[in-house]
């Protein structure tokens, strides 16, 4: 019997945004991968469990072992469609032995707590990349969301939009620890976030 990957999306950290199907494949689970904070937040004593680390070749070692016997749920964070472990699973194994469980993205939560449709906005990851400098150009009524990182946080993604034409006062927002109880949400213009203490992981969206 070929044994399955469920990719479990746990939505963007506190336990009241994760489906109710993904903490069944979670609780059902033999064999458990994630994050250490995941692995903290919902593995038992009864699961083998392996964590997510920078060494990913790790991580796919482990699961590839693990799956000639038995079933294995990895988990992520967010939403697996959107920028995670899914798209290297899917070059590590056949598709046809992954199942997806969704999950709730920190992009929709952040669109979520300032009441703005994302339906036309532009999505775009700077965790860990840059985009090409065309894709950041100002467009009125351009609306951007974007996944930040330590080194392309809001100050630095600010300067980066104001170099790409954006005007100073454009009206932006900084949304970090989303669903956590320290969950911040700072509204504020293109020009005044160079300045303010830059805030890392975050989602920025940025209304044209
Ligand atoms: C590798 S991406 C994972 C995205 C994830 N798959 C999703 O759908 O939310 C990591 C980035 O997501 C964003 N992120 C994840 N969780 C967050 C949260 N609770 N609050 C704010 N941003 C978050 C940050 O930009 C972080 O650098």
């Amino acid at each position: 019997m070929e044994h399955k990957i469920t990719v479990v999306g746990i939505g963007p950290g506190s336990k009241d945004y994760i489906l109710p199907i993904a903490l069944k494949k979670i609780n059902e689970a033999h064999i458990l991968v994630g994050s250490s904070r995941a692995l903290a937040d919902y593995a038992s004593e009864k699961q083998k469990t392996a964590p997510i680390t920078a060494d990913i070749q790790a991580a796919m070692a482990f699961i590839r072992q693990e799956l000639s016997n038995e079933n294995v749920v990895v988990m992520v964070s967010g939403d697996p469609g959107y920028y995670s472990l899914l798209a290297a699973l899917r070059t590590e194994f056949e598709p046809s032995c992954l199942d997806v469980i969704p999950g709730i993205s920190s992009m929709q939560l952040a669109f979520s707590r300032i009441s703005f449709p994302w339906q036309n906005a532009d999505l775009m990851s700077l965790h860990g990349r840059l985009p090409d400098y065309a894709s950041l150009a100002y467009e009125k009524d351009r609306i951007i969301g974007m996944l930040t990182d330590a080194e392309h946080n809001s100050q630095r993604v600010a300067m980066l939009l104001l170099d790409a034409g954006w005007p100073q006062n454009t009206n932006i927002y900084i949304c970090s620890r989303l669903s956590y109880p320290d969950e911040k949400i700072i509204n504020t213009t293109l020009i005044r976030a160079t300045a303010e203490p830059a805030v890392r992981h975050c989602i920025m969206v940025v209304l044209g």
